[in-house]
C-alpha cells in the first residue's frame, strides 16, 4: 500500500469544497467566456478528484494525475455519477508522479496542495514542464510551500522563500498571489505551522 493511501481514505470521510485557488480561476474565466466546455485541464496531485469533479461539472475536459494509483478507480466512479450530457465523460486519469511528469499542451493546469510533495532535485524541471504545457492565456492555479512552513525539514518536499516564487511566475499576469501562515492541524491530527502562496496566474 502506498504512504498516500491512508490519506485519501481519511480525506474522502470528510465534507470538502473546491480548492479557493480553483474557484477564484473558475470564476475568473466565467467573466471572459460564458462557457468553458472547450476547455483542457489537468489536475496535478488530484488526490481524490474534488477539483477534477468541479472541473468536469463546468464542462471541461480533465486529465487526473496522481503518483497514488488507487484514486483513479475511486474518482472514476464519482465521474459516472455525474451524469456529464450525452455520457460523454471528458476525463481520464495518469498514475504518474511531479518527478516525471510530461504534460500535453493545455489551458488550465490545477495544482492544489500538491506540488510542494515534489522533490527538491525535480522541482525545476516539473515546473518547467507545468510553464512549458499551458498555452498562452492559460491559467496555473495551486499552492507552494513558504520557507517559515514546519515540514521544511522533509527532505523530500520543496519549499520557496517569497523571492522564488516571483522568479517562478516570470511570464505569467499574476492575478492572485495571497501568502498565508497560520497553525492548524494536519489531516493526521497533529499541529503544525502552515506558510501557503496560494496562487492564480495566467501566461503571457
Ligand atoms: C495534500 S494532497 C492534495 C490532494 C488534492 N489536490 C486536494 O487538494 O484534495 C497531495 C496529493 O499529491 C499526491 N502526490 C504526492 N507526491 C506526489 C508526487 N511526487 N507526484 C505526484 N503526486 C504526488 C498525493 O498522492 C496526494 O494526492
Amino acid at each position: 500500500m502506498n504512504e498516500w493511501h491512508n490519506y485519501h481514505t481519511n480525506k474522502q470521510q470528510q465534507l470538502l469544497k473546491p480548492s479557493y485557488t480553483l474557484n477564484f480561476a473558475v470564476d475568473y474565466l466565467l467573466k471572459k467566456k460564458s462557457r468553458l466546455a472547450n476547455y483542457t485541464a489537468y489536475d496535478l496531485g488530484c488526490g481524490i478528484g474534488i477539483d477534477t469533479l468541479y472541473m468536469l461539472k463546468n464542462g471541461m475536459q480533465v486529465t487526473s494525475i496522481d503518483i497514488d494509483p488507487t484514486v483513479g478507480a475511486a474518482i472514476k466512479q464519482q465521474v459516472q455519477q455525474l451524469k456529464l450530457p450525452d455520457n460523454f465523460v471528458k476525463w481520464q486519469f495518469q498514475e504518474l508522479s511531479f518527478e516525471t511528469l510530461s504534460l500535453h499542451p493545455t489551458q488550465i493546469i490545477n495544482a492544489c496542495f500538491s506540488l510542494p510533495f515534489c522533490k527538491p532535485a525535480y522541482f525545476s524541471s516539473c515546473w518547467g514542464t507545468i510553464k512549458n504545457s499551458l498555452s498562452s492565456g492559460g491559467i496555473f492555479c495551486g499552492h507552494l510551500f513558504g520557507a517559515n512552513d514546519d515540514w521544511k525539514c522533509n527532505p523530500d518536499m520543496t519549499f520557496h522563500p517569497r523571492e522564488q516564487i516571483s522568479e517562478l511566475l516570470q511570464g505569467f499576469d499574476i492575478i492572485l498571489l495571497d501568502e498565508e501562515e497560520y497553525d492548524r492541524d494536519d489531516i493526521t491530527g497533529n499541529s503544525k505551522h502552515w506558510h501557503v502562496f496560494h496562487i492564480v496566474a495566467t501566461k503571457h
